[in-house]
């Protein structure tokens, strides 16, 4: 398959290139490293274990804090990852916590959406698993989930006023795990301007980590993302409202995302090479190229090629993508079987 890999006109000498790794379908299927990514990773660090190489994992997964995500990928790729390379989907929120100050919001989603909130700032926050907890009956179907466990730290009464004090806004971080109970929820908060069970209100802001209609997990066939749960909350929310429902989502293709990967991964660049700092030359510019490693060619390859130079995409047969040329409607810029083929053909390239 013909590659377009030359047009970067990458220097040798400058190192100046660095690469974006998806995980889910690239890196991990679930829980275990596929297509050598171990010793693909490893190839970027040094014999001494110093980062050789400026990378950065730009998933559209999350639902824990970067540093615990780094530290799980530092075990399961035996390097160390810091913090500062895991990029989630939901890590753009960041940036808004001045928006929502001492306001009550709800946070979405598997493992610990309300601590990666805290985290980032957020002052008030509930998971809507525990949010849900205070409000009897509000899900008819509870009684039927036997599976359930009522999580230790909830407590029987409510650290804010819940019954009194409107939500302000809602952030999916990660795929909801109890999909029945959360879309009945929201369609609570979202209808009555945040106070389930009262009168109909304004609509709080709704903002989705990414919108990944499928992706590749430990099962054979792709499973549904946060996307298919957008449609869905939206379809019904449409129907019982007589307005559309107004969200914001992020996460790759969003250029955005991209750009601010690049952010990143020029900084780490200079921490690598130092003296890079002294040589104007590379101090005022960017770095040459920027590889994305992905499996889905509508989030990964488009979101590249719609960011455009220094993105090359590189697209992978271990995830959503399993076509014997390229895709049609996304054409990578390169077309390999695993991350290993991938670094294979960078670092042969570049270095
Ligand atoms: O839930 C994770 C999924 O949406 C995609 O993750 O790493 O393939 O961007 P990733
Ligand atoms: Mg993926």
């Amino acid at each position: 398959l013909a590659h377009r890999l030359s047009h970067s006109g990458a220097s040798p000498a400058s190192l100046s290139f660095g690469i974006a790794f998806d995980i889910d379908g690239v890196i991990l299927r679930g829980r275990s490293p596929i297509g050598g990514s171990p010793q693909a990773i490893r190839r970027l660090y040094s014999e001494d274990g110093s980062l050789k190489i400026p990378f950065l994992f730009l998933t559209n997964g999350g639902g824990v804090p970067e540093h615990k995500r780094a530290l799980e990928l530092s075990e399961l790729l035996g390097v160390h990852i810091s913090p500062s390379q895991v990029v989630h989907g939901h890590s753009p929120y960041r940036e808004l916590v001045n928006r929502f100050e001492d306001d009550l919001i709800i946070a979405v989603g598997k493992g610990e959406p309300a601590a990666v909130m805290t985290d980032y700032g957020f002052r008030k926050v509930l998971s809507i698993d525990e949010y849900s907890s205070y409000f009897r009956d509000i899900d008819p179907l509870a009684p039927f989930k036997k599976w359930i466990v009522q999580k230790a730290d909830h407590k029987v009464h409510p650290s804010y006023d819940v019954f009194e004090e409107r939500v302000k806004g809602v952030f999916v971080l990660s795929d909801p795990v109890d999909w029945g109970r959360d879309l009945q929820v929201l369609c609570d908060i979202l209808s009555t301007g945040g106070l389930p069970g009262s009168g109909r209100g304004d609509q709080p802001p709704l903002y989705f980590a990414s919108d990944d209609l499928e992706y590749q997990a430990a099962f054979p066939s792709e499973r549904l993302g946060m996307g298919a749960f957008r449609i869905a909350l939206e379809s019904i929310f449409n129907q019982v409202n007589d307005h559309q429902l107004k969200y914001i989502s992020y996460g790759k293709p969003n250029p955005f995302v991209f750009k601010n990967a690049a952010n990143i991964l020029e900084k780490l660049a200079m921490s690598i090479y130092p003296c890079l700092l002294q040589t104007k030359e590379l101090k005022d510019q960017h770095l040459s190229t920027i590889y994305m490693i992905g499996d889905n060619p509508k989030v990964d390859i488009n979101g590249a090629l719609k960011a455009g130079p220094p993105w090359l995409s590189v697209l992978t047969r271990t995830g959503v993508f399993r076509g014997k040329d390229n895709d049609p409607h996304f054409p990578a810029d390169l077309v390999v079987d695993t991350v290993e083929d991938a670094i294979n053909c960078i670092l042969e390239k570049e270095c």
